[in-house]
């Protein structure tokens, strides 16, 4: 068994590749090899993302793509994507032609709050508590003053705080619970600093509120931090048409297509196997393009999965419905989003997508994300209701399987014609190949 090492981080790249390499993979200069084929050549680049992180030896490349013909609220999009699933920027793509002949995406902010709590251990008369809370509620404000000026001078800021009684949950346990307006920033520093500023004030306060008792002055703050859970910070998007519309061939194919639909939409909505499965494909564009834009992927997904689980039960996040001739398929989703700060600012890629998307604010962003989130499971939905999933799946995953045999570009050309009339499935492509070579 490999030792423990002391201050692996103080070690230099290279010495890091080394000490990994050596201890851990058995072809180590394999490992050293291709560890390093991947740096940038470019330096100065390549120390950019080696600071991004600690302990950095490699970058880690995912596909960079785009998903053209987005028409929302009648705004061209050529959405970026970064994603390693073969199928996903063709699903999207496809969708999104679909739709651009027929009104394209409409989209409506529903909210923009972002929430932060303090949660504290108070023990003592729960009266005295909000008495004391309102008493120096303004305070809370204006001590955090300093953090707010220029948030405030934007538009944005602090939006409201609440003292909420959380003992039925957990004995003595209470909150401030927070909400924010962040404009274009995602918000999670401005967030951070003021809780911790609210939670200074309740404490000093506390020590100095005369109508306290020794224990009750006594505020125990267990943690301040922004919640990535926000149900007030929504989008919807959504698509319509005629049921004529929905069909490329005849109206009774139309109609059953869009009960198809509907019906999937509700299967999803009762059974938590099918949701899951459902919201993953609707993630599949979403973190796609929270990832090309340097938004954080793992607040965004912790945020939508909570709030599809809102009523209780884990559920669709899309929605269907035929009414008087017309199919509506939509989406309402959660995304505090940044389109400043962060990422945002740093990593060249994510500048070149925000340029491709023509700069959006992030209210734009949530916008582009929930109808490439849609488009997602439309396109996923009709597939499964028609053809199954399988068909478009595997001619993507041919490249892929090529490429793992080791196909040249002349091979990968012939097989693919080969296989346009053919089931594509792993052992069917690895006997074409073999035929292939040994022609
Ligand atoms: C695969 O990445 C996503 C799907 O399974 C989504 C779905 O089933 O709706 C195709």
């Amino acid at each position: 068994m490999t030792a423990p090492i002391q201050g692996f981080s103080k070690l230099s790249k290279e010495e890091k590749i080394n000490w990994i390499a050596d201890n851990y993979t058995l072809n180590t200069e394999h490992t050293k090899e291709v560890l390093k084929v991947y740096w940038n050549s470019d330096t100065k680049l390549q120390k950019l993302h080696d600071e991004f992180i600690e302990n950095t030896i490699s970058n880690y490349y995912l596909p960079l793509g785009i998903a053209p013909n987005f028409l929302i609220n009648n705004k061209l999009y050529a959405v970026p994507m970064a994603i390693e699933e073969s199928s996903v920027v063709a699903a999207a793509s496809k969708s999104a032609k679909f739709w651009l002949s027929r009104g394209g995406f409409k989209t409506t902010i529903l909210g923009t709050e972002k929430v932060g709590q303090v949660h504290f251990i108070f023990k003592g008369d729960e009266k005295k508590l909000e008495a004391f809370f309102n008493t120096i509620k303004s305070k809370i404000y204006t001590d955090a003053d300093e953090l707010t000026t220029s948030m405030k001078k934007r538009g944005g800021g602090i939006t409201n705080i609440e003292l909420r009684n959380k003992t039925e949950d957990l004995e003595n346990y209470y909150q401030l619970h927070c909400t924010f307006e962040t404009l274009d920033a995602m918000g999670a520093n401005f967030i951070n600093s003021c809780l911790e500023q609210f939670a200074k004030t309740l404490k000093t306060e506390a020590l100095v509120y005369a109508d306290f008792s020794d224990d009750e002055k006594n505020i125990e703050v267990v943690m301040s931090i922004l919640s990535n859970y926000v149900p007030n910070c929504v989008v919807r998007a959504e698509v319509s048409c005629t049921i004529e519309e929905l069909s490329e061939g005849n109206i009774e194919e139309a109609q059953h297509l869009a009960e198809k639909l509907v019906q999937a939409v509700t299967i999803a909505k009762v059974e938590t196997y099918r949701a899951v499965t459902h919201n993953k494909g609707i993630m599949n564009g979403i973190d796609a393009v929270i990832l090309a834009t340097g938004n954080d992927f793992r607040a965004i997904e912790a945020g939508i999965h909570a709030y599809a689980s809102k009523n209780g039960k884990y559920s669709s996040l899309t929605d269907a419905s035929i009414e008087n001739g017309v199919f509506k398929f939509w989406i309402d989703v959660p995304l505090a989003l940044g389109t400043v700060g962060g990422l945002t600012n740093l990593h060249p890629l994510v500048k070149v997508a925000l340029d491709i998307l023509q700069k959006p604010s992030a209210t734009e962003l949530m916008q582009i994300v929930a109808a490439t989130g849609l488009a997602q499971n439309f396109a996923a939905l009709r597939s499964l209701v028609t053809t199954g999933i399988q068909e478009g799946h595997m001619k993507m995953h041919l490249l892929n399987i090529l490429n793992q045999l080791g196909a040249t570009d002349e091979e990968k050309k012939t097989l693919t014609n080969h296989f346009k009339t053919n089931t594509v499935t792993h052992s069917a492509v690895v006997s074409a190949y073999n035929n292939l070579k040994n022609d």
